[in-house]
């Protein structure tokens, strides 16, 4: 595929994820639709990229016939938006009509409509709790919530196009990512951002279950590159690729990583009880992704975190500012 100025469109493009995403591709020249109907995600989010090669459409993805207007022309997709895990678990439902059934329409529109290549980004949660480690793709998947189970119907969907009518589709499964614009507030609110700014802050921690729970996190810039290193090599059409830091780490290490980054080692994790269908381990084996797309992530935990401190303390918010919005049991069982 030619790599020079495509017109892509990046669904979720507003959220953190994918306002990283849309940043690097706008660099690399290419032309970017957002779709995004901001549920999750922040127009600000995208507000140092180049309003010249970016257009934001605040539409919703379970909208087909909007949705296949707005793909008219378009080169690539890159399938971002969803609902979360936590959402998942009080508003099952709507997290697989969003997750699952959106993802199923926007593959029939991006066909219709001469999309040439499908890009789904999915999750390390379809797997489950590693049972084998380092986790390659042939990993079995047992996800434990409904957003895992979802995720994983959106990427059976995907490649199934791939295989019933040879529409050219990647499959890509992130482990864990955090960096600038991740999330700390309500339901989506992730350990990461949590855990820093209640240090900064000089509180507790709260570590749900023995902390022994281990993540492979990547830093957010590292991910999307990945992802975007999937949409455009040729060798990764038909694939599922991880996209991980190949490195875990327990979650009381974690903590105690923060801590002694923010200066506040003496200060104690709270433990608490688990969370529902937390998953216990992710150690993602990072070959695939290093043979096919010549990916190599290149910001380690503590320089990362050491990033992401360093955003936060140049947002303009205290950290008593950004615990107003962070909810320490951030899920409720419907
Ligand atoms: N953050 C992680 O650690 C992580 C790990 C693995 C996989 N992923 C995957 O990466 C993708 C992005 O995740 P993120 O962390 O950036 O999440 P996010 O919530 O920041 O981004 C998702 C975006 O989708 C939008 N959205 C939700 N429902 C929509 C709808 N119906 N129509 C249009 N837009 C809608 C939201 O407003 C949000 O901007 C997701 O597909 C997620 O499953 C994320």
């Amino acid at each position: 595929m030619n790599t020079k100025s495509c017109k892509v469109a990046v669904t979720g493009g507003a959220g953190f994820i994918g306002s990283e995403l849309v940043r690097q591709l706008c660099l690399d020249g290419h032309e970017v639709v957002v779709i995004d109907n901001l549920v999750n995600g922040k127009p600000e989010n995208l507000i140092d990229i180049d309003n010249g090669s970016c257009q934001l459409c605040i539409e919703d993805i379970r909208n087909s016939e909007l949705i296949a207007k707005l793909l008219k022309g378009v080169d690539i997709v890159f399938h971002l938006a969803c609902l979360g895990v936590r959402h998942s678990i009080h508003s099952p439902l709507e997290n697989h009509d969003v997750n699952a059934n959106a993802t199923l329409k926007l593959l029939i529109a991006a066909r219709q409509t001469g999309v040439r290549k499908f890009v789904y980004i999915s999750s390390s949660e379809v797997y489950g709790t590693a049972r084998a480690v380092p986790m390659t793709e042939e990993h079995p998947t047992f996800p434990m919530t409904v957003y895992g189970a979802a995720k994983l119907a959106g990427e059976s969907y995907t490649r199934a196009f791939y295989e019933t009518y040879s529409y050219p589709t990647v499959v890509v499964r992130p482990f864990n990512a955090y960096g600038p614009h991740c999330h700390h507030e309500g339901d989506s609110g992730e350990v990461i951002p949590k855990f820093l700014i209640r240090s900064m802050a000089g509180i507790q921690p709260v570590i749900f279950g023995d902390g022994n729970q281990t993540r492979d996190f990547t830093y957010v810039s590292d991910t999307a590159r990945g992802i975007l290193l999937a949409g455009f090599t040729d060798e990764a059409v038909g694939q599922t690729i991880n996209i991980g830091s190949g490195y875990e780490v327990s979650v009381s290490k974690l903590a105690e990583e923060i801590l002694f980054l923010i200066g506040n080692s003496e200060i104690e994790p709270l433990y608490d009880l688990p969370r529902p269908g937390d998953v216990l381990r992710l150690y993602a084996d990072t070959q695939k992704s290093r043979d096919i797309l010549g990916f190599e992530p290149k910001v380690d935990l503590k320089e990362g975190l050491k990033r992401l401190l360093n955003w936060y303390q140049n947002s303009g918010l205290s950290p008593e500012d950004l615990l107003k919005a962070e909810i320490v049991h951030n899920w409720k069982v419907s």
